[in-house]
């Protein structure tokens, strides 16, 4: 039998990251990236596919678990990493190559710089991780400069992070199309995420209450509720019913993620609450 061989390359410097993608751009491939910190689900893997449709015909993956975008008293350390399992999972997709380099490489231990945008990231998640998205706006400008891509794929699944992506890269002029993909949700409706792992059985139950209150009130909407307060308060409730502690929950503009005052136009959704000590996040999309 004749063996088969990979050809997906694994990189682990920016240097050579770099040379690759640029013999691929004079070779003529559109590369699309996918920056992840890894434990990859079907969320993740959506994004692959979503960036073939999208144009790109060489997929880079990026897996780092970024500690700049981790509060002190956050799950860095704890955070699940697998990457013999990520990078299978990756081949199998038949990614062209996967970088992942170590925190040295990505931070010089005098690194003194950071990419910070200003109006988005205030809000919503903001609000309790108050230096999360310099920490992500720091990194994906690095792995976008390490990998050289003509596209980047994000998730809707973190609505208030692709926005503030595509704000950036507008604002900065990376020469970057920014693509956003629609959430994955497990067959019970849970938003997949790698912090789904740490949800025990009951939580995990009780976090459906997100998906569900977030489907309830866009079926209200469509069929012409009006009373806003009314209807996040509903949400409110029945997430507290199932345990959930409310971080936020708030209605915004999709784009500009500026609170809206009354339903109209491309509004998203979006929820933080934790069960138990995790603390989960999802959102919809609702248009009116
Ligand atoms: P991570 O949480 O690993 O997510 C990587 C990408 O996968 C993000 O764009 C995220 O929105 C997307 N994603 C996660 N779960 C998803 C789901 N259920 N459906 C659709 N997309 C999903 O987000 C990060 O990593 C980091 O902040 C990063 C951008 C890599 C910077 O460090």
């Amino acid at each position: 039998m004749k063996e088969w061989k990979s050809k997906m390359k694994i990189i682990r410097t920016i240097a050579e990251m770099q040379a690759w993608s640029d013999e691929k751009r004079r070779s003529g491939a559109t590369i699309g990236v996918i920056p992840t910190m890894g434990f990859l689900h079907e969320g993740h893997l959506s994004l692959i596919d979503t960036a073939r449709k999208s144009g790109a015909d060489t997929i880079v993956v990026t897996i780092f678990v970024n500690p700049t975008q981790f509060g002190p008293n956050e799950d860095f350390d704890k955070y699940p990493r697998d990457f013999e399992r990520d990078a299978k999972l990756c081949e199998e997709k038949q990614v062209d190559a996967v970088f992942a380099p170590s925190a040295a490489e990505m931070y010089p231990a005098d690194s003194s710089t950071w990419v910070i945008e200003e109006k988005l990231s205030r809000g919503l998640c903001a609000k309790t991780r108050p230096t999360h998205f310099r920490g992500v706006t720091t990194v994906v400008s690095k792995l976008f400069l390490a990998t050289l891509p003509h596209l980047a794929v994000f998730g809707q699944k973190d609505g208030q992070q692709a926005r503030i992506i595509k704000r950036m890269v507008r604002d900065l002029n990376f020469p970057i199309r920014i693509v956003i993909s629609p959430i994955i949700r497990e067959p019970d409706g849970l938003a997949r995420s790698s912090r789904n792992k740490y949800l025990s059985e009951q939580e995990h139950r009780n976090a459906l209450s997100l998906s569900r209150g977030l489907n309830l009130l866009k079926a209200e909407i469509e069929a012409g509720a009006t009373d806003l307060k009314k209807l996040l308060a509903d949400l409110r409730k029945s997430i507290e019913a199932s345990e959930g502690i409310v971080d936020y929950i708030e209605a915004v503009d999709a784009e500009t993620l500026e609170p809206i005052e009354r339903i109209g136009g491309k509004m998203m959704f979006p929820v933080a609450a934790y069960f138990g000590k995790t603390r989960l996040i999802d959102n919809i999309l609702v248009e009116k």
